[in-house]
């Protein structure tokens, strides 16, 4: 089986036993400017021609990072399944359509904080804040997708699928993606 089929045959068996609020939780590593990583979660939406998309506001910490860096890395524990994915790859913009496409998506008040906020900016008075945005969700208008919103596609170049065992004898599967193919090494646990 190749590894983005065992990636979707393992996110649903995750999928149907969770009992998660966000099942779909991933830790997203990024790389800033001084060469320190970053990582923190966010949300895996689904796979589209073989990458991962992500979604958020393209200004923050991540989304400048990944404009300096574009090597990312993916992290997935999943609980009731006792399984680890670790993903490296390459991170690229969504076209806007997509982006709409996600901004639709959204339920309205996530859509309100997107289009009020500032992602990470520090502020003054958060009550003012958190009032633009009520503002905002009840007003009885089309929440435009903000410019700086979006999301990004990241194609893998490695993909580590690991069992966990209770011996700690765990299952090591690593799969590299060279000259067009992917292979295959069973590593230790
Ligand atoms: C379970 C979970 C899911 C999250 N999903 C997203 C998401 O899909 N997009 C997003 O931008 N932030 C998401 N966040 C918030 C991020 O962890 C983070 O606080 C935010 O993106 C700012 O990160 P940055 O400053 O590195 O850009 C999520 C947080 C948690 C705990």
């Amino acid at each position: 089986m190749k590894p983005l089929e065992i990636f979707n045959r393992w996110f649903e068996e995750e999928l149907k036993l969770s009992k998660a609020q966000i099942p779909t939780a991933v830790c997203l590593s990024t790389v800033g400017k001084d060469n320190h990583p970053n990582a923190r979660f966010v949300s895996y939406k689904e796979m589209i021609e073989d990458s991962f998309i992500i979604t958020g506001p393209l200004n923050s910490r991540k989304g400048t990072e990944i404009g300096y860096n574009d090597k990312v890395s993916l992290t997935f524990w999943w609980t009731e399944t006792e399984r680890q994915v670790r993903i490296q790859g390459m991170a690229t913009k969504l076209s806007a359509q997509l982006a709409d496409k996600y901004f639709k998506e959204r339920d309205r008040n996530s859509q309100a904080v997107s289009s009020v906020c500032e992602q990470g900016k520090e502020i003054d008075n958060l009550k003012k804040l958190e009032q633009k945005v009520l503002e905002k969700a009840s007003k009885k208008i089309n929440i435009e997708r903000p410019a700086n919103w979006g999301g990004f596609s990241i194609k893998p170049i490695r993909i580590e699928f690991m069992e966990f065992k209770k011996s700690r004898f765990h299952d090591r599967k690593l799969y590299e993606f060279e000259n067009d193919t992917w292979s295959l090494k069973q590593i230790q646990p």
